[in-house]
């Protein structure tokens, strides 16, 4: 059984406890975190799991970003990618490998389909982009 967890977590530190209960549930390989209001400098890590993430700052202040946990034991990734949306995403190697990518477009910004189209033609593919458009979908590529 595969899993794999989206969640807009609305602020990774002050959720850290329900995030251990979530995942100590479902076991997950790796999941996505969107809004998780991190500073560079913050310390946050979960047993078992890297941690990859993007930051964003609204007036000096921690707002936004997005994260991707993967477990230990899975082998993976990082894919480099050029753009300004808040996006991370990572290469799973899996029974195939395939992409996964998190993404936080904030809610008074407008969702711009060639940034959109930009980012994904970095993504190899398969990829699943997992984020928060402010209507919680998924997109399958
Ligand atoms: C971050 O936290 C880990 C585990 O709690 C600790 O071992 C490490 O020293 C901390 N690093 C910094 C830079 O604070
Ligand atoms: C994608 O976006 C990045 C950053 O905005 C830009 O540097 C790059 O040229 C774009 N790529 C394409 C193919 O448009
Ligand atoms: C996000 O959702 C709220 C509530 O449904 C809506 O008022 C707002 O216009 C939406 N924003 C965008 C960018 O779609």
């Amino acid at each position: 059984m595969t899993n794999i967890i989206q969640w807009n977590c609305r602020g990774l530190k002050i959720n850290l406890l329900e995030l251990t209960l979530l995942v100590q549930s479902f076991l997950p390989i790796a999941f996505c975190l969107q809004e998780t209001h991190l500073k560079e400098s913050d310390n946050v890590s979960l047993k078992g799991y890297n941690m990859y993430s993007t930051f964003s700052k609204v007036d000096e202040r921690a707002a936004g970003g997005s994260s991707i946990f993967v477990k230990d034991n899975v082998i993976h990734s990082t894919v480099q990618l050029t753009t300004d949306l808040q996006a991370v995403a990572i290469r799973l190697s899996l029974d195939k490998t395939i992409t996964l990518c998190s993404i936080y477009i904030p809610p008074n910004s407008i969702i711009d389909k060639a940034k959109l189209k930009n980012l994904t033609d970095q993504l190899p593919s398969p990829f699943i982009l997992m984020g928060d458009f402010n209507a919680s979908q998924s997109i399958m590529g």
